[in-house]
């Protein structure tokens, strides 16, 4: 048990579909706490880092077209194992295993278009933070 921050993002078709405020509000009901927050465009470059692990995999290029064909909603997000919580919380990777209750559960029917992202390992949210608040901040 301990506290950690999680990378989450709001993906483009999530901010298309107006439920960031959904997604902010059940991660606060949740008991978890926003520590920053960034609207942006992901340039090119920054989608394949994030994404370096699925490099060479066939959906890769459509990956990185989808994460970045419009603005994300960037979120540091703090708590009690706040990586497996906000994991469970998104639910399974594709949409149609999801269970109900998840937030991809609940909104999502495509493996493509899954609503969220959340950091899946204690490295790969240090790794994913750094890219999008390299600031310092969290
Ligand atoms: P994410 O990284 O976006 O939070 O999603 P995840 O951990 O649940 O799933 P991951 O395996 O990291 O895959 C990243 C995104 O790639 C798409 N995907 N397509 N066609 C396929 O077989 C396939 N597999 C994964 C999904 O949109 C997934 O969210
Ligand atoms: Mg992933």
């Amino acid at each position: 048990m301990a506290r950690e921050t999680t990378l989450v993002l709001v993906k483009p078709d999530g901010m298309q579909r107006r439920l960031a405020g959904e997604i902010i509000a059940r991660l606060e009901r949740r008991g978890l706490e926003l520590r920053c927050a960034r609207l942006l465009k992901i340039p090119k470059a920054t989608a394949r880092e994030h994404y370096a692990e699925h490099k060479g995999k066939p959906f890769f290029g459509p990956l990185v077209e989808f994460i970045t064909s419009g603005p994300v909603l960037a979120l540091a997000v703090s708590g009690e194992s706040a990586i497996s919580v906000v994991r469970t919380m998104m639910g399974a990777t594709n949409p149609l295993d999801s269970a109900p209750g998840t937030i991809r559960g609940d909104y999502a029917l495509e493996l493509s278009e899954n609503i969220v992202h959340g950091s899946d390992s204690k490295a790969s949210a240090r790794r994913e933070l750094a890219l999008f608040f390299p600031d310092g901040l969290v």
